[in-house]
């Protein structure tokens, strides 16, 4: 061959070079990321991302082993990539550090459903409605989200009286006289992941917007 010198360092070096971008680069740049020691406001320190309780690790393993990566991501845009922040899906966008904790990220591909990164957020203090997961159209007319009855137990009222975990259903959705629907561990596991999704923490390199008076009217 008369150029193979010549072919040999063109290929090491397409090779090395997007070794370089692809593999070395990005872990030089993420793998010194850690949790994030801050100081809020009023002075207190807080550690962000914090550990999810047990429940919600549980929970998670329920979200990955049914599918809701399909519909909904957990990735913030940032404002000039989007309006995730104007439809109130989050009040920053999402950096690395966000997804320390999670492994596999849950990032998703495709929104036909809200991006649920700070579900809990808008949640508030509010419990989670554990009907939605029973069947998304009981709380919501003519959802499409995923109904999970299979994640409930319609069970014969007890003697001792009905349950105090017992759904309020309405109308097409309410069980049978004499029956309730009474949620199962994975059902309240998988409401304390959902509860748990809440991102918009002050970091350095995801300062949160600050609302001028202008901006607030
Ligand atoms: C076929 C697509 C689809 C799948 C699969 C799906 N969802 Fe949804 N989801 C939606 C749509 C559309 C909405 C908006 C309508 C509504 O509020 O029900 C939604 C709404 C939601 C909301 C309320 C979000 C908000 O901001 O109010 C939650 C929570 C939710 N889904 C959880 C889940 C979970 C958990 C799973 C997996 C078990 C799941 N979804 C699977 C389409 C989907």
């Amino acid at each position: 061959m008369k150029h193979g010198a010549v072919l040999f360092c063109g290929i090491l070096t397409a090779f090395s070079a997007s070794w370089w971008g692809m593999v070395a680069y990005p872990q030089r740049q993420l793998s010194p990321l850690t949790t994030y020691l801050g100081t809020n406001d009023a002075g207190n320190t807080y550690l962000y991302p914090n550990a999810r309780s047990g429940e919600a690790v549980q929970g998670r393993q329920v979200y990955l082993s049914l599918g809701c990566v399909a519909c909904h991501t957990q990735q913030v845009r940032p404002v000039d990539g989007g309006n995730d922040i104007a439809r109130g899906w989050g009040r920053r966008r999402s950096v690395a550090r966000d997804y320390l904790n999670d492994s596999p990220v849950q990032l998703g591909e495709s929104r036909l459903g809200p991006d649920l990164a700070n579900y809990g957020e808008r949640l508030g203090t509010n419990a989670f409605p554990l009907a939605r997961l029973f069947n998304p159209r009981a709380v919501v007319t003519n959802s499409v989200c995923q109904p999970l009855p299979f994640l409930f137990e319609n069970r014969v009222i007890r003697s001792s009286g009905p349950s105090a975990d017992a759904l309020v259903l309405k109308g097409a959705y309410a069980p049978g006289a004499g029956h309730e629907v009474v949620p199962t561990l994975a059902a309240v596991q998988l409401a304390s992941y959902l509860k748990s999704l809440q991102t918009s923490v002050e970091l350095p390199e995801a300062p949160l917007p600050v609302v001028t008076e202008e901006a607030s009217k």
